[in-house]
């Protein structure tokens, strides 16, 4: 049978997804070794893994270069890939928040400047609420921008909140909660039915272990 491509998203999330898929019956023994590699493969499996950035999950996902792969709710939502959304592993939860410097004061007759990674996100969001805002995008450390200046908010990722607090931030709104998903290619789905759906019960029956 033909090996099922999973991409995995290369760091902390992607160690724990794939402990996830080892519990659950696809173990990949040359994954665990310490090594610089991103394709790995178990033919008794019947799974080759590789790691890519997270943020690109999807694209080999709605390409096809996977038939299956893990990105966060964050980049779906983003991005709007063309692909099946399977299930929510509920793991890397955290949220989508508006967030600003402790004394800002926001006043409706000026135009609000967020800083964000995620424009569509933060667009969609304001636009719902009427609200007209300059969208800066940046690609990373978005908490400087309100401490220097460059914005009024924020739209970021809130984990613990740890990295808001020690910057002298303070989240001001819950956008939308997030988590991983499991997505598909829409083809893949079609032809590896069986391989795909025989992952998502064996992940569901782990899970609700
Ligand atoms: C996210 C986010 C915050 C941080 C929040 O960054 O952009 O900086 O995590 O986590 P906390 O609430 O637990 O402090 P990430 O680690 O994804 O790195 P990046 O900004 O470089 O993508």
């Amino acid at each position: 049978m033909e090996l099922l491509n999973v991409a995995l998203p290369k760091g902390r999330l992607g160690e724990k997804v794939y402990g996830l898929l080892k519990e659950a019956g696809y173990p990949c023994p040359s994954i665990e070794e310490e090594n610089r590699k991103l394709i790995f493969e178990n033919p008794e499996a019947g799974v080759r893994y590789f790691w890519v950035k997270p943020s690109d999950v999807a694209i080999y996902v709605e390409r096809g270069a996977a038939d299956i792969g893990v990105a966060g709710k964050d980049i779906l939502l983003e991005y709007a890939p063309d692909v099946y959304e399977l299930a929510d592993l509920g793991l890397g939860k955290c949220r989508m928040c508006v967030a600003a410097k402790k004394d800002f004061r926001d006043s409706m007759d000026r135009t609000l400047r967020v800083a964000t990674k995620f424009p569509h996100i933060a667009a969609r969001y304001y636009s719902a609420q009427s609200r007209e805002i300059d969208i800066i995008k940046l690609n990373g450390s978005i908490e400087i921008a309100p401490i220097l200046g460059l914005s009024d908010v924020i739209v970021d990722i809130v984990e613990t909140g740890k990295t808001l607090l020690e910057n002298n931030l303070e989240p001001r709104e819950t956008i939308v909660p997030i988590s991983a998903r499991l997505i598909a290619n829409k083809v893949s789905y079609k032809f590896k039915h069986q391989q795909i759906a025989a992952l998502c019960e064996k992940i569901e029956a782990r899970r609700r272990q």
